[in-house]
């Protein structure tokens, strides 16, 4: 298989750390440059002690210099900050290089709504447009053409997944959807802060960011081209005690609220029968996000209640593997020809 050199700017942080721990295993994406201001200079091995012995550990962390990451790699991730993104992914593509974006720089396909939601002017509205929203199971031949991926955030991954089969099947009204969802500490990245520190964060449970979390219009975006109309809805996080994973329940009124759990269970496991990464679970099951840790399945439930009229999804992913750096590396994979599951098929971490 021919190999592809990769560069990742945000090493320090939790995406760019998995994606160096799932880059270690490809067969044909090599970590050939990593960047980070802070840890300039170091052996990813000293960095990263779980990395030794294994690909990328001896590559020497460096300062971010487009024309030096363009010449020396065919594909760059930027995993860092929105805002910062968009500065590094312009020189890049003038360069050649692809470019997979972790941020949310280039999610957002209305420059109004990037700016209203972000608080930022955009100085690349031009590649707002170019962009592909970079999940695999909606936009694999958009993706395999991009020179640039938007990969998209956790919580919408989880969402959008969880909401597909409703609304390509038309079980649901558009209006009134309820995202509750739940994620572990490492969504919040790894600066310190004193909200994300041991005492703050466990033994105890809260919710954040209402009534506008910035994942709300991404959301809506991507569930307004599914159902073909334009769509609100109410995105609620919380933050629960645990390092990763996110649990996403979403509430929707049913179309036709006579529907039973089986035909609703039917639909959605027709819909997705032959994914990759989907797994319906058997009716009855719940999901959690134990049973997909370090991996890139998203595990589904469908209840439909005759009772209140409601279908209540439920859909579990990894942030840091599917949310983050796996679906990155499936987007990267597409882009340079491979398999999409190239290096991702491992079983999830229990
Ligand atoms: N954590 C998740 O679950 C998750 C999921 C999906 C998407 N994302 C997205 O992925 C990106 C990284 O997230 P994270 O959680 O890994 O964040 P993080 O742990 O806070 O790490 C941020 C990284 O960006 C680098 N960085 C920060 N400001 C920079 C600047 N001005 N110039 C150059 N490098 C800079 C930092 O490196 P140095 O300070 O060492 O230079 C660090 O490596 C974010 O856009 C985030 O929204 C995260």
């Amino acid at each position: 298989m021919k190999t592809r050199r990769v560069g990742l700017v945000g090493i320090t942080g939790y995406a760019g750390m998995e994606v160096a721990r799932l880059l270690a295993g490809h067969p044909a994406l090599r970590l050939v440059m990593a960047c980070s201001r802070a840890e300039a200079g170091k052996r990813l091995g000293e960095l990263y002690p779980f990395l030794e012995k294994l690909p990328g550990a001896d590559v020497v962390i460096s300062v971010f210099e487009a024309e030096k990451a363009a010449a020396g790699c065919d594909i760059v991730f930027l995993a860092v900050p929105a805002g910062t993104a968009m500065g590094m992914a312009v020189p890049l593509l003038a360069y050649g290089t692809k470019v997979v974006d972790f941020s949310a720089d280039f999610r957002l396909r209305s420059r109004q709504a990037y700016e209203e939601w972000y608080s930022r002017s955009h100085n690349a509205p031009d590649l707002l447009r170019e962009a592909v929203y970079g999940i695999p199971e909606l936009y694999a031949e958009q993706i395999a053409g991009a020179r640039l991926v938007a990969n998209p955030g956790c919580y919408p991954t989880c969402s959008i997944l969880g909401l597909y089969a409703a609304l390509k099947n038309d079980l649901i009204e558009t209006g009134g959807i309820v995202i509750d969802a739940k994620s572990g500490a490492s969504g919040a990245g790894r600066k310190s802060a004193v909200e994300t520190l041991f005492c703050e964060v466990s033994d105890t449970f809260r919710a954040y960011g209402l009534p506008r979390h910035r994942h709300t219009p991404e959301i809506e975006q991507e569930v307004s081209l599914l159902a073909g109309r334009d769509v609100r809805l109410s995105f609620n996080p919380h933050l629960v005690p645990m390092n990763r994973g996110i649990l996403a329940t979403v509430y929707a009124s049913l179309k036709y609220p006579r529907m039973s759990a089986e035909e609703a269970h039917e639909a959605f496991s027709r819909t997705w029968e032959g994914s990759r990464w989907v797994r319906v679970l058997p009716q009855g099951a719940l999901p959690e996000t134990r049973f997909v840790r370090g991996g890139m399945f998203c595990d589904i439930s469908v209840v439909a209640d005759q009772r209140t009229g409601r279908l209540i999804v439920l859909s579990a992913i990894d942030n840091l593997c599917r949310g983050a750096a796996g679906q990155a590396i499936a987007n990267a994979n597409l882009m340079c020809g491979l398999p999409v599951e190239t290096g991702l098929t491992l079983a999830p971490v229990v």
